[in-house]
């Protein structure tokens, strides 16, 4: 709400890291929609350059980048270390993922005529960030959109905005126009007001299912602008005919547990062949034991830190207890050791036979249990969702593998690793609740520039051969 001040505090801490005023997305919006001609006009080797300078920009300042998205977000140093450098190698996947997916090319035609094949930006594009990954997920839409000849009105998630102000200013201290990239600061009155602006040309939104839902049906009415969805997920990771349970296991918490959860791609429900649950959650059990749970800065380094803020850790913990009394048995409780932070240790819940299911994403570090008998029923369990981000199978059988790809439903399937820790390198999106189609990562040229066919000639010669009556 404008007039509002959106003030951002360190989860692990409770100090308060940053605050502003909330900004103006009518404001915001005609400066990009101004400086949007002559960005766009601009030769690709002009703005391949200048992106080229951010990712050297990100690079000179990421010491105090990485510091900042560990403070924001109290995940630990590694972890936003890990953040800055997919920031920076985001720049040369665009631009070879501009080249090969949107690029132009020539098609011959018959008459001395050519076909030219090339792509236009759609020319000011509004991108709503998340807080999991404040400057990586963003980017990922920032830099396509700009390498195509889009201008950017960028509102960054209202828990992490001091990272999304970072991020933009590394873009103007590259030396591109403060108009083509724009910051509103701002909560969901803010996006709001940014998703119906009538002088934007699409929306590249990454966040929770229930907020892209709703900008999906206000989307609706306007099919002359782009929308792409970047949601959650419900993902499954199933075990089954696997030796080496230890693996297993930090597969399933790695894929579960990293970021406290709070990955899209995260692990929700465990499913698991009978035979070897026990086993497998001793495992599971004994290294959720070895995990260490800090601030971003602790030495030794934390695996994980807290959840975003106390709200959010309230909810975890009474989905928690909402998850027993549908009659889930837990394995492990999750619990929080400092009562006034949202640090919470992972948790562990058998749901095989309860009463009720929920198909909702639980944000954080808790996993859902599931054992069933045979690998049908597992194939079937891990779809039963009306998500399809990520599945993994865990298992050395190449042929399970080969019946768990043909039948899940997910658009990214792994085997033998994690759910989560996908490439840039590759297209990112997923079926269902998911998204809407337009996949992210390597695939984001497509929905940052629309395709012009052309067809071409040097002279305007022309005759009509058939069908014409003597002069
Ligand atoms: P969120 O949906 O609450 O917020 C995302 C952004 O939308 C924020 O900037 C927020 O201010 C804005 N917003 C909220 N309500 C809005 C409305 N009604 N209209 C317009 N804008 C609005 O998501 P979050 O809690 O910040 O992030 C976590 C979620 O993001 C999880 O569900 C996670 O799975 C998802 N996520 C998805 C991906 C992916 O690529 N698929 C990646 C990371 C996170
Ligand atoms: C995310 O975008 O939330 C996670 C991406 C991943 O780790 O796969």
């Amino acid at each position: 709400m404008a007039g509002q001040e959106i003030i951002s505090t360190e989860p692990a801490t409770g100090a308060v890291l940053w605050r502003r005023m909330a900004g103006d997305a009518d404001a915001e919006v005609a400066q990009a929609r101004r400086s949007w001609p002559e960005w766009a006009a601009r030769p690709l080797a002009y703005r391949i350059e200048a992106l080229r300078r951010f990712a050297n920009v990100v690079r000179q300042k990421a010491d105090a980048f990485t510091d900042l998205i560990a403070r924001e977000t109290g995940k630990p140093l590694w972890e936003a270390r890990n953040e800055v450098d997919t920031v920076i190698a985001k720049v040369d996947i665009s631009v070879t993922a501009f080249s090969e997916r949107t690029g132009q090319r020539r098609i011959d035609a018959p008459m001395n005529t050519r076909l030219a094949l090339r792509h236009k930006p759609h020319g000011v594009l509004a991108v709503l960030g998340p807080y999991n990954f404040p400057a990586h997920l963003p980017n990922g839409h920032i830099v396509p959109a700009l390498l195509a000849g889009n201008a950017v009105v960028f509102k960054p998630s209202e828990k992490t905005p001091a990272t999304g102000s970072f991020l933009v200013d590394c873009f103007h201290a590259a030396g591109i126009p403060e108009g083509c990239v724009r910051l509103l600061i701002g909560g969901a009155d803010e996006g709001k007001a940014l998703a119906a602006h009538p002088d934007i040309d699409g929306l590249l939104f990454t966040g929770s299912a229930n907020t892209g839902i709703a900008l999906n049906r206000q989307f609706a009415t306007r099919p002359e602008k782009i929308l792409a969805l970047e949601m959650g997920g419900n993902n499954p990771i199933v075990v089954w005919n696997t030796p080496d349970l230890y693996s297993a296991a930090v597969l399933v918490v790695q894929s579960a547990f990293t970021t406290a959860g709070q990955r899209c791609t995260a692990a929700r429900r465990l499913i698991v062949d009978q035979n070897l649950y026990e086993p497998l959650i001793g495992e599971i059990n004994k290294l959720i034991g070895r995990l260490i749970i800090g601030e971003p800065h602790a030495d030794p380094a934390p695996f994980m830190g807290p959840v975003i803020d106390n709200d959010a850790a309230d909810m975890l913990t009474e989905s928690f207890v909402a998850l027993s009394t549908m009659g889930g048995r837990p394995l492990r409780h999750m619990e929080r050791p400092i009562e006034s932070r949202p640090f919470l240790t992972p948790g562990l819940i058998d749901m095989t036979g309860a009463s009720e299911k929920v198909d909702v994403e639980l944000f954080g570090p808790i996993l859902q249990v599931f054992r069933v008998d045979t690998f049908e029923e597992a194939i079937a369990e891990a779809n039963d969702t009306r998500y399809g981000l990520s599945a993994s199978l865990v298992g050395q059988d190449p042929k399970l593998y080969d019946q768990f790809w043909a039948n899940i439903r997910a658009g990214i399937v792994n085997w033998n690793r994690p759910t989560n820790g996908a490439s840039s390198s590759a297209p990112f999106g997923g079926i269902g609740w998911s998204g809407n189609h337009r996949p992210s990562a390597y695939y984001a040229a497509d929905y940052c520039a629309y395709p012009v066919v052309s067809s071409e000639a040097d002279s305007a010669r022309a005759s009509i051969g058939l069908g014409l009556r003597d002069a």
